[in-house]
């Protein structure tokens, strides 16, 4: 029995690790990519995720473009960290499948209606506006989805777009506000977790050294976004975000959380978009989401390196 998923995301070069760990998964099957506005505008995530899917060799894979720009505030982007075009590092080809004509908001919706209910998991890695959205347009999607994993927010960790708030959470608060309100089961998987996660010089080495087109690939994303983190934490100590979502679902024991209340600031200019994690459950406030706080780093780039390995 294979897990059916869809990925919601901006790539990125962490959503396109995120996107080839699922794809060269057997456990998983991937329904389809669902592209949002984030680290750059939707027209250069949705053709990020086509030239992913296309350097994974899986061009049946339909992607589907989504919101142009969040709810309710003004969009923000982060050329800075990952380059011009969103994917900087690799040169890849441009893509020649095609992007689906349907909405990604739609694709989430009727697909979450047609499947059977508790079945598909909708897998988030960057800001929430399709999901928001989704949910708006068809509240009963709440009660079909198996379960969201999002990469998104922090506790002890804060933020790493302000000092109170993580890039996908901050971009749309309002739709991350909507998912943890909605009453779905939800795992968050916020920089707590990922920035244990490092891609140091002997982990992107194995990358390059693999003998396919995805994992050198992977190795020129990775030295190429690390230029920006390492500036910001240190050498050796870029955090590799998104695909920890996806690790999640292949391998839970890599990974420990709790189940706590998790709320969004949404009217705050200083702290707008932060998590407010209640960690010590000290708010009595009703949990809705499972936050992962750890993760063991050496199992998950085994993980990693493993299944890309077993790509073209
Ligand atoms: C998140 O922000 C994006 O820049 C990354 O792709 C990741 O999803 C980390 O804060
Ligand atoms: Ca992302």
């Amino acid at each position: 029995m294979t897990l059916p998923i869809i990925i919601d995301t901006d790539p990125g070069q962490d959503d396109a690790v995120a996107i080839m760990l699922a794809l060269a998964s057997p456990e998983i099957e991937v329904l389809g990519l669902t592209t949002v506005a984030g680290n750059v505008p939707v027209h250069l995530t949705s053709m990020n995720a086509l030239k992913v899917c296309e350097l994974a060799g899986r061009q049946e894979i339909p992607v589907f473009a989504g919101a142009a720009r969040p709810l309710v505030r003004s969009p923000v982007t982060a050329e800075e960290v990952h380059g011009r075009t969103g994917l900087d590092g690799p040169i890849l080809p441009v893509p020649k499948m095609p992007l689906q004509t349907t909405y990604a908001v739609d694709f989430i919706v009727d697909t979450l209606m047609a499947r059977p209910a508790g079945t598909v998991t909708v897998c988030t890695l960057g800001p929430l506006t399709n999901l928001g959205l989704a949910l708006l347009r068809e509240p009963r999607i709440a009660t079909r989805i198996r379960q969201i994993v999002t990469m998104g927010g922090g506790y002890f960790e804060q933020g790493n777009i302000t000092p109170s708030a993580e890039f996908n959470i901050y971009v749309d608060p309002h739709a991350a506000r909507l998912v943890l309100e909605s009453g779905a089961p939800i795992t968050l998987i916020p920089l707590d977790c990922t920035h244990q996660l490092l891609t140091t010089k002997a982990r992107v080495s194995q990358f390059k050294k693999m003998q396919n087109l995805a994992g050198p690939a992977i190795a020129d994303m990775l030295e190429f976004f690390e230029r920006y983190d390492e500036a910001k934490y240190g050498p050796d100590d870029a955090p590799l975000h998104d695909p920890s979502v996806i690790a999640w679902l292949l391998e839970p024991t890599l990974f420990e959380g709790k189940l706590v209340n998790v709320s969004i600031e949404c009217e705050s200019q200083l702290t707008m978009g932060a998590t407010v994690i209640d960690w010590w459950r000290v708010t009595g406030r009703p949990h809705n989401a499972m936050v992962i706080g750890s993760a063991n780093a050496e199992g998950f780039f085994k993980l990693l390196s493993t299944r890309i390995a077993r790509l073209p």
